[in-house]
C-alpha cells in the first residue's frame, strides 16, 4: 500500500482548489437546462445495459486513461475524514493512475442532496467518463444510478453505502455501479473490544455494569447505525452488563460532540464510564469537555473513536484517548481509483468492495502514526 507524502498532499490540495475554481461557475441555470435536455436525449439509450455501456467505454479506451474525465462529488468538504480521503483519491488518480489533473474534477456537495444531484447532472451533460460519488444521502442512490445508467456512465459509490436492495439491483440488471467502503460493523466491534481490553473491562466504578454515552454521527448513515450497535454488542456478547445514559447525534462534528459531552458530564458526572464516539472528530470534541470537567481518560473515563485522525492517534499515544479504529482512506481511495479504471476498460466489477478496518491502541498507535505522516 502506498501512503501519501505530506508535501504531495499539499500540492494536490492546490491542484484541486484550482480545478474547483475552474468549474465553480458550472452550476448555472443554463447548465441545468442543458443537463435536462441532455438527459432527455439520452433516455433513448436507457435500455442499453450498463455492462454494454462499460464495454463501449472500454472500446473508446486506448488503454491510456489520460484523456478520460473523472467526476468526483464529496458529500461535504467540511469533514475531516473525507478531506483525507479526497486528497488521497486525487493524488492516486493523477500520480499513480495517470489521469490528467484537469480531467479530475472534485465538487463539494455541501451536505445538500439537491445541490449534489445538480452537480452530477452537470458531470453527465459534460460527458464525464466515470463518476466517483460520496452521496449526501445514500438513499438517493437509485435515482442517481438511473441517471448515470441512462447516460452510459459507470459510477463508483464511496463511503456512504447504498442499501442492499440497490446493490443487488446493480448485479441483477447489469448496471455499471459499485460500492467501495468498509463494513462498519467491524469498526463498532473493535471499539467495544478496546473497552473490553481495559483492566476493568470498562467498569471503572466496579458496580457491575458499564455506563456509557453514545455520540452518534449522522444516523441516516449506515456507519453511524452499525458503529452504535456493534460497539455495545461487543460488550454484551462478552457477558458485560451495560447501561446507556444518553445517545445523541453529533453529525460527525467536533463542536457538536463537545457540547453533547459537556452537557452529559454536567448531568451524569462520575456515572459516565465510557464515551463512545462514532468517529474521531467527535472524540476530539468529547476530550475537550472531559478535560474541562477535570476528568482523566484511562483513569476515570474511557473514550473511543473511529478513523485514526493523526490528532486522535497522538492522543491514544499520550493516553488521552483509549483507542480508535483505522478507517483506511488510502486503501479505500486506491480501490475506488482502480475500480474506476476497471470500468473504463470494460472489466467486470463486483457490486461491493470492502476494505478492512484495524484497531489502534496504545500498543500500535506509534506505528500507525508513522504510516499516516
Ligand atoms: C465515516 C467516517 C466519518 C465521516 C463519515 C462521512 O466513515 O468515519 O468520520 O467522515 O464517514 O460519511
Amino acid at each position: 500500500m502506498r501512503l501519501a507524502k505530506k508535501a504531495t498532499a499539499i500540492a494536490l490540495a492546490s491542484v484541486m482548489a484550482m480545478t474547483l475554481a475552474g468549474c465553480s461557475s458550472s452550476n448555472t441555470a443554463a447548465t441545468t437546462a442543458a443537463a435536462t435536455t441532455a438527459a432527455a436525449e439520452t433516455t433513448a439509450a436507457a435500455t442499453e445495459s450498463a455492462k454494454e455501456a462499460a464495454t463501449t467505454a472500454a472500446e473508446a479506451t486506448t488503454g491510456d486513461v489520460s484523456d478520460k474525465k473523472v467526476g468526483i462529488s464529496i458529500y461535504k468538504f467540511d469533514d475531516n475524514f473525507m478531506t483525507l480521503y479526497r486528497t488521497e483519491l486525487v493524488r492516486y488518480l493523477t500520480e499513480d493512475l495517470g489521469f490528467k489533473s484537469e480531467n479530475v474534477v472534485v465538487q463539494d456537495g455541501k451536505g445538500d442532496q439537491a445541490e449534489q444531484t445538480n452537480q452530477i447532472q452537470n458531470f453527465i451533460t459534460q460527458k464525464y467518463d466515470v463518476l466517483i460519488l460520496n452521496l449526501v444521502q445514500a438513499s438517493s442512490a437509485p435515482e442517481i444510478t438511473d441517471m448515470c445508467k441512462e447516460a452510459g456512465i459507470p459510477v463508483v459509490y464511496i463511503n456512504r453505502e447504498p442499501d442492499a436492495a440497490e446493490e443487488e439491483r446493480w448485479s441483477s440488471e447489469g448496471i455499471a455501479a459499485t460500492y467501495v467502503g468498509c463494513d462498519a460493523r467491524q469498526s463498532g466491534t473493535y471499539q467495544g473490544e478496546e473497552i473490553l481490553e481495559t483492566s476493568n473491562k470498562g467498569d471503572i466504578n466496579g458496580d457491575g455494569k458499564v455506563s456509557y454515552i453514545m455520540i452518534q454521527g449522522d444516523p441516516e448513515n449506515v456507519d453511524a447505525q452499525y458503529r452504535t450497535e456493534f460497539s455495545v454488542k461487543a460488550l454484551t456478547d462478552a457477558g458485560v452488563e451495560v447501561e446507556q445514559l444518553l445517545m445523541q447525534r453529533g453529525d460527525w462534528d467536533q463542536a457538536k460532540a463537545q457540547q453533547i459531552a459537556q452537557d452529559a458530564l454536567n448531568q451524569y458526572g462520575d456515572k459516565i464510564e465510557v464515551i463512545f464516539c462514532n468517529n474521531d472528530a467527535m472524540a476530539l470534541g468529547a476530550l475537550q469537555s472531559i478535560e474541562a470537567a477535570g476528568r482523566k481518560v484511562n483513569e476515570d473515563i474511557y473514550l473511543v473513536g473511529v478513523d485514526a485522525l493523526t490528532e486522535a492517534v497522538q492522543n491514544v499515544i499520550d493516553g488521552k484517548q483509549t483507542g480508535t479504529v483505522f478507517n483506511d482512506h488510502f486503501a479505500q481511495a486506491q480501490a475506488a481509483g482502480d475500480i474506476a479504471v476497471k470500468f473504463l476498460k470494460g472489466e467486470s466489477v463486483d457490486p461491493v468492495n470492502m476494505v478492512d478496518y484495524s484497531k489502534v491502541t496504545q500498543e500500535n498507535a506509534q506505528e500507525v502514526l508513522d504510516k499516516l505522516k
